[in-house]
């Protein structure tokens, strides 16, 4: 495996980019050539990839294809499939794709379909609601024992079980767990406490807040309503649970809701439904694995990604879900890839001379639209966007009276209308000239015409990628979340870093154990000095304690 810097096609593409990429016009590219659309689109199970948008041609794709051989991702990618422990920091294989793989296919088949089976057994006694009592489900975790359920629970809405609600309580603030406790009784509640290491202080001090809430509003039977999702089965034990769905080190947090992790999604969306997401994201694990690199779709990704990042230097990527149901999307996509590529080392330690992970960020359109796309349409930096959108809405599912589906329907074209409205306004922008010629709402009396036509010039030439689902559903859900893994997997197999470690939350951790007593008040107070910590920290503790 050859680091990217050090691989002739960084050196061509280096080369290119200053003859061809910097001054790249996509409007130029369009009225160049009549077939960019179909030579620059591509097909992955449940997801086709509109790239066409983008300043990428066929000369550039052909350099980054290159630089994905050089750098050996091919065999990364083979690797990972097979159970290597290409986490090295950790000595850790990196398999959430087993956890998707059909009974009898991939690594650790049988425990993966033991634990399956019977979560997704167990999962079907809880939705019977009339026997279990059960209306509330909190599951209480943090980072990927939270991000993906909290992020796939709304967007299979229409997928979900009408008679039980969700609630995910993540932050230590109390003003996290406690609006969700004041609704919530204890006979009608089942928490989960979802912890890979069942450590995290986050997760614990929650966890022990619930089951106190519990007893104290005269909760007896904390093995009925307290169920864990974690591979320290013992922990779990000890703290009073017996109803225990495990997984194992080589499922990374992040990646884990295909794991007993996704036990919320199960809940909502029964055992088949949950069934049909991991084959959802097996189709995209195929994908990844068998199609040619230069129609592989997370491989094309990824490359754009450095693309973006290593070149053009592009310092974020947003992303704008046109899926109300996908409005944690960003979120969950911001663990995914800033936890992943966040790294300024490669595998051996030794510092890059190259940016990794972008910032990743967003909102659902269309209220993206009327926040911040101000900036991407007329700041000054160019952010590469990633437009997702949903042909078919599933509202029909949910009942709804025949002449209000017919106005979600047209909803559902404005929603559309919109997303391509915007990637179309990004790449065409508005010269002077149009905007001299044209009218707009509310403009000044006092200022020229010359200068007001210069606030209302668009640039254009701003990049943008669309993702287009048919329907969300369980399926296509899961294609698209293992596609941005595995694009993402493919970005950090060419910046030759260990995407699979995050050992940039450590610090921070250990720095708040020792800063905990000095800032405690009252029975938990330790009067350490202060002395030795830094000026600024010890006078915030001195205030804070006053
Ligand atoms: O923030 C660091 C991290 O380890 C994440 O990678 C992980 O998803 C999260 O904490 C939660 O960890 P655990 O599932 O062990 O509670």
């Amino acid at each position: 495996m050859t680091r990217c810097d050090r691989t002739t096609a960084w050196a061509a593409l280096t080369g290119h980019f200053e003859a061809h990429g910097r001054d790249f016009d996509l409007r130029e590219a369009f009225a160049r050539d009549a077939g960019r659309f179909d030579s620059l689109s591509f097909d992955a199970p449940e997801v086709f990839a509109d790239l066409s948008k983008n300043h990428l041609d066929i000369a550039t794709l052909r350099f980054l294809l290159d630089l994905a051989r050089e750098c050996g991702l091919e065999a990364q990618r083979d690797a990972m499939f097979a159970g290597a422990a290409i986490n090295n920091t950790e000595d850790r294989a990196v398999l959430h794709t087993a956890l998707r793989a059909p009974r009898g296919h991939g690594p650790f088949s049988d425990e993966v379909h033991a634990v399956l089976d019977a979560m997704l057994a167990w999962v079907e006694t809880v939705r019977d609601t009339v026997a279990s009592g059960i209306r509330h489900i909190v599951n209480i975790g943090i980072g990927g024992s939270d991000l993906g359920p909290q992020m796939v629970v709304p967007a299979l809405d229409a997928f979900a079980h009408p008679g039980l609600q969700f609630h995910f309580v993540s932050n230590v603030d109390g003003h996290d767990i406690t609006p969700v406790l004041r609704r919530l009784k204890p006979a009608e509640t089942l928490f989960i406490v979802a912890s890979k290491t069942f450590t995290t202080q986050e997760t614990m001090a929650n966890a022990h807040l619930a089951r106190a809430w519990f007893e104290a509003e005269g909760g007896t039977d904390i093995a009925g309503h307290f169920v864990a999702t974690t591979t320290n089965v013992t922990a779990a034990a000890e703290f009073g649970i017996t109803t225990t769905f495990g997984f194992w080190d080589w499922v990374g947090g992040r990646f884990s809701l295909w794991s007993a992790i996704g036990l919320p999604i199960a809940i909502a969306v029964g055992a088949d439904h949950f069934r049909e997401l991991l084959a959802g994201a097996h189709a995209m694990d195929r994908h990844f694995a068998e199609a040619p690199l230069g129609s592989n779709v997370p491989v094309l990704l990824g490359l754009l990604d450095v693309w973006y990042r290593n070149f053009h230097g592009a310092t974020s990527r947003s992303v704008a879900p046109y899926h109300q149901g996908l409005r944690r999307l960003p979120a969950y996509l911001q663990q995914l890839e800033m936890e992943s590529n966040g790294k300024r080392v490669d595998r051996d330690g030794e510092p890059l001379t190259y940016a990794t992970s972008p910032v990743i960020w967003g909102e659902p359109g269309t209220n993206g639209q009327h926040a911040y796309f101000q900036m991407l349409h007329q700041g000054t930096d160019v952010i590469p966007v990633e437009f997702i959108l949903v042909r078919r809405p599933t509202f029909g599912s949910v009942g709804l009276h025949p002449d209000l589906l017919a106005r979600l329907e047209c909803q559902q074209t404005m929603l559309l209308a919109n997303g391509l409205a915007q990637s179309q306004a990004l790449m065409h922008g508005k010269t002077t000239e149009q905007a001299r010629a044209d009218a707009g709402p509310a403009m000044s009396t006092q200022i020229d015409a010359l200068t007001l036509a210069r606030h209302r010039t668009f640039p254009g030439n701003r990049p943008s990628t669309t993702l287009l689902l048919d329907r969300l559903t369980p399926h296509s859900l899961g294609a698209l979340i293992a596609l941005h893994e595995h694009r993402i997997f493919t970005s950090g197999a060419i910046w030759g870093i260990n995407s699979f470690d995050q050992w940039g939350v450590e610090l921070g951790k250990a720095l708040c154990k020792d800063l905990l007593p000095r800032l405690s008040a009252g029975p938990c107070a330790d009067s350490s000095a202060v002395s030795d910590l830094d000026g600024s920290t010890a006078g915030l503790i001195a205030r804070l304690r006053s």
